[in-house]
């Protein structure tokens, strides 16, 4: 067993290098797994992803080669929706730049006017993109009273039956006072929120992306935010990864966080367990839990895999 033991991304050539002649490969969502890697990896059996989310991977690449990869779904649905929660409050209520006031020793004692924020009691939620994640955002949402939109290709009984309403993004854009973004990053998805969405929001909202940093036009939030079309945003994710937009570092109106939605220990550990677990599967021939390309299976070389 080969391991990276380096606390950063690797770098392209690394990958290439590191990756031949493995059976298995357990690899990190900053790990672009490209055609190039893929045929590298050659006799590789499965590649388990320590993400829910997995666009780091060709998939249609590897099914073609007959590689099977696995994601981690499930485990960090309530650490990410906690995350999102959180973003929600410190934006609202302007913890971040309460404290940095502080910290700069600007607080000269209670005033009514100092740094009003805005309520999130009674405030519309809108939810985009209505899964795991999505879901257990609109069920911390219910003990602060909020009506529910969501904006999502399937119909979700879960959020309905807490009162939530489908609508268009449109709709929704229009009418949330919160907007949270929960899809999983693809063509339909990039740059989902743009300069026109960002327009249609109220001017008094505010953003929310715990998702993935394509799904809002970072250079039209930029815009959005310092010219007033909309309050405030809380990113954990950036287009650009690790690269942030220079814009965003002076707008006072967003909070910047590097990507710890799922960074509890509990969670890390257990999508540490998930990924081994579907890495040990492959590699003993057994058709992993949390397969994201089912399509690989009636690849010639998935032909013997078992279910059990
Ligand atoms: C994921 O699993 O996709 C998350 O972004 C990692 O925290």
């Amino acid at each position: 067993m080969e391991v990276h033991a380096e606390d950063r991304p690797m770098r392209h050539e690394e990958l290439m290098y590191a990756v031949e002649g493995k059976d298995g490969i357990l690899c990190l969502l900053t790990d672009r797994i490209d055609g190039s890697i893929l045929h590298k990896a050659g006799e590789t059996v499965g590649i388990a992803n320590y993400a829910v989310g997995y666009e780091n991977i060709d998939i249609e690449k590897a099914t073609h080669l007959g590689i099977m990869v696995t994601n981690t779904p499930g485990v960090l649905t309530e650490t990410t929706a906690d995350l999102a929660w959180a973003l929600v409050m410190t934006a609202a209520r302007r913890i971040v730049e309460g404290d940095a006031l502080v910290r700069s020793n600007g607080f000269r004692g209670w005033a009514p006017m100092l740094l009003l924020g805005s309520d999130v009691y009674g405030k519309t939620l809108g939810i985009v993109g209505s899964g795991r994640i999505g879901c257990a955002v609109a069920r911390r949402a219910i003990g602060f009273e909020m009506p529910i939109l969501y904006y999502s290709r399937h119909t979700c009984p879960e959020i309905e039956s807490m009162g939530g309403r489908a609508v268009s993004l449109s709709e929704l854009l229009a009418r949330s006072d919160y907007v949270s973004l929960h899809v999983s990053l693809n063509p339909e998805s990039f740059h989902l929120i743009d300069g026109d969405g960002l327009k249609e929001m109220k001017s008094s909202a505010i953003l929310i992306n715990t998702s993935r940093g394509p799904v809002v036009d970072e250079e039209a939030l930029v815009n959005a935010l310092s010219s007033g079309i909309i309050s405030a945003a809380a990113l954990d994710v950036f287009e650009n990864e690790p690269d942030i937009h220079p814009g965003l570092f002076n707008l006072p109106n967003v909070i910047l966080a590097p990507h710890i939605g799922s960074a509890s220990r509990e969670t890390r550990e257990k999508m540490a367990i998930t990924a081994a677990g579907n890495l040990h599967s492959m590699l003993s021939g057994r058709r992993p839990p949390d397969l994201v390309n089912e399509a690989v299976l009636s690849h010639p070389r998935c032909t013997s895999i078992t279910t059990s």
